[in-house]
């Protein structure tokens, strides 16, 4: 496989690409992030993405690289694994983590929406994987400091990339109420919206919200009192700020499509999701996709690009996984594979 030698990378824009050879640091030099993981449904992962020796697979989700690493393993090392991650502390960890399997290894940090001149810069033009396993590590959740938690008090950060613009304190506090109110009903399915943001406009009218514990308590105050039974009140707020602030569905849309352009023939794409609005955007751009009548804009003509569909319904953890992880309760895999060229059924 030719490699595009890395100082001729660059992001579209001209900035260079930081990319990474296993074991070395983002030019940051941010200090390697400790903490675990435990990648989910590993087993189903491997299954469906089915890696053979020679093949080339994007972690487009990288994280600690726990999955990373079974694919890898799966394989004896015998693959290519392209790992993106748009969190440099991830990718500092995936980058330490992945060490022992040197050359194989390629880590990108960027949004993986960028799938595809990333995947140009290393000199491949088709992938035989794409693994996405969405939302959030328990290094990001657990860190009080990236704002992610309502559990834990910290400022009201949120962004995955900190080197991004938007923070969910600027979400907070500067979107009129109108808007707000539409981004928790929209991303957090919060059928007390109206109440959150007002309540929100209320407190910030006193001076800024900065921090998770204030906004958490502002939530959790304009919920009405029976319906506090049913988990944290503040859970789908912060489920809403956090995909407005990484704009995570725009971003999962534009991955998806041009993930499948990017699969040879017989390659497979395996997605797992943590909410209904990411699984059910899988699951209808699979369902297009694999229709050969509709083939997805830009995938070619005459049906080419079509996918099969590989999981009838989205396939969940095993009950003995969701005992040894209770993160893992709320996942749903889909997976396709990209039929061999001219579609048909
Ligand atoms: C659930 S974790 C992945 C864990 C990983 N599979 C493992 O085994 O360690 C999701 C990771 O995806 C990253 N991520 C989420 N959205 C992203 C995006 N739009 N672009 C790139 N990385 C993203 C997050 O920063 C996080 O590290």
């Amino acid at each position: 496989m030719r490699v595009m030698p890395r100082d001729r990378q660059r992001r579209p824009d001209g900035r260079p690409l930081i990319d990474l050879r296993p074991g070395e640091r983002p030019s940051e030099r941010r200090p390697l992030v400790t903490g675990t993981h435990q990648p989910v449904m590993v087993e189903e992962v491997l299954h469906f993405l089915s890696p053979r020796p020679g093949g080339v697979y994007v972690d487009a989700t990288l994280g600690a690289g726990g999955h990373a690493e079974a694919v890898l393993d799966s394989v004896g090392g015998r693959c290519t694994l392209i790992g993106i991650d748009r969190d440099p502390f991830a990718l500092n960890l995936a980058a330490h983590n992945l060490a022992p399997w040197g050359g194989a290894v390629r880590l990108v940090q960027a949004p993986f929406d960028e799938i595809e001149w990333i995947v140009a810069g290393q000199g491949v033009d088709q992938v035989d994987g794409v693994l996405l396993d969405l939302g959030m590590s328990s290094m990001q959740i657990d860190d009080p400091e990236r704002g992610f938690s309502f559990h834990r008090d910290g400022p009201l950060d949120m962004r995955m990339d900190p080197g991004s613009r938007l923070s969910a304190a600027e979400v907070v506090n500067s979107y009129d109420l109108d808007r707000l109110e539409r981004v928790i009903r929209t991303y957090g399915e919060d059928r007390y919206a109206r109440r959150i943001a007002r309540a929100i406009g209320e407190a910030r009218s006193r001076g800024p919200i900065r921090t998770t514990a204030h906004l958490a308590g502002i939530v959790a105050d304009a919920y009405p009192a029976p319906a506090r039974k049913a988990g944290h009140p503040a859970r789908r707020t912060f489920q809403a700020l956090r995909i407005e602030v990484n704009d995570e569905l725009g971003r999962l849309e534009r991955v998806l499509r041009s993930s499948i352009g990017l699969l040879s023939p017989g390659g497979r794409i395996v997605v797992l999701s943590y909410h209904s609005l990411e699984d059910k955007m899988a699951k209808r751009l699979f369902a297009s996709s694999s229709d050969p009548d509709a083939p997805l804009p830009g995938l070619g003509t005459s049906g080419e690009g079509v996918l099969q569909v590989l999981t009838r319904g989205a396939v969940l953890p095993s009950e003995a996984e969701v005992q040894r992880n209770p993160r893992a309760s709320s996942a749903r895999l889909r997976a396709a594979a990209r039929r061999p060229m001219g579609g048909g059924r």
